[in-house]
């Protein structure tokens, strides 16, 4: 696929056009084209799910200069830094990480507790707020596009998502090389190329986010039952994606 002019802004029209293209395309030529295209002006989100283990493993391959970054908010579990560290020495690309304003998470602390966040939708989005948006303007401040594992399949509120999006709130593209893929793709990905992956994964966690704010799901519950259990479907989104 040959690459595109490196656009600062694009049409509705050109991000369909684009899309058109792409969603017949496996995921190793979305990153190849996304890297052609944005050049060092894009970086890929990883949180170290599933999706992103193998985000990471195609990247390292096909695209290894493309920077990858992470939100550590202070509050992941201990087997989200283990596949950290077992990824970084695995795929032997850099994990740049960033980390929330020390005087913010003083403050709340103080002002609020420690567990604020399950008390009110709006002292949720607060905490996401000094714990994940914050770090994420850092992380994207002078970028034209960012990469992230998403997928439709995961939620209700991402099915209307494509391999490339315009981000309204951070003002630059959003490319989603896994969007089409199923759950089953992605396990046989990580088995076929034997990509180190979070332990929580076989303890019933299908999707994984603050230690605090994500559970065990049952079998047959949807994948993102166990993040915010205690909020409605609908306002499961923590600010990165809408
Ligand atoms: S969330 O919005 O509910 O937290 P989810 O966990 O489904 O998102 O992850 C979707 C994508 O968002 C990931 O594939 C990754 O690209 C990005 N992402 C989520 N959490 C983080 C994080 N802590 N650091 C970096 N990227 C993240
Ligand atoms: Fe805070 Fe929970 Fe959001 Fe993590 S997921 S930033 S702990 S509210």
């Amino acid at each position: 696929m040959s690459s595109e002019v490196t656009a600062a802004v694009y049409s509705p029209e050109e991000i369909q056009e684009i899309n058109e293209r792409l969603k017949v395309r496996p995921a190793e030529e979305i990153v190849r084209w996304a890297s052609e295209t944005f050049g060092s002006e894009i970086a890929m989100a990883s949180s170290f799910g599933a999706e992103d283990v193998v985000l990471i493993d195609i990247i390292a391959k096909v695209a290894p200069k493309l920077r990858i970054f992470t939100l550590d908010t202070g509050r992941l579990h201990e087997e989200t830094y283990d596949v950290m560290e077992r990824i970084r020495v695995h795929s032997g690309v850099p994990i740049h990480s960033y980390f929330p304003d020390r005087e913010a998470v003083e403050q709340l602390e103080k002002e609020k507790g420690f567990y604020s966040f399950r008390e009110s939708l709006e002292n949720r989005k607060e905490c996401c707020g000094i714990r994940k948006m914050e770090p994420l303007r850092r992380a994207l401040s002078g970028q034209k596009a960012w990469m992230t594992g998403l997928r439709s399949a995961q939620s209700v509120t991402r099915t209307e998502m494509a391999a490339l999006e315009w981000d309204e709130g951070n003002g630059m593209a959003k490319v989603n090389p896994l969007i089409a893929w199923s759950d089953d793709q992605v396990w046989e990905y990580i088995r076929a190329n034997n990509v180190p992956y979070n332990a929580l994964h076989d303890k019933g966690f299908p999707s994984i986010g603050c230690a605090p704010c994500t559970r065990a799901v049952k079998p047959g519950e949807d994948i993102r039952a166990g993040r915010w259990w205690w909020e409605n479907p609908e306002n499961k989104e923590c600010g990165l994606h809408g």
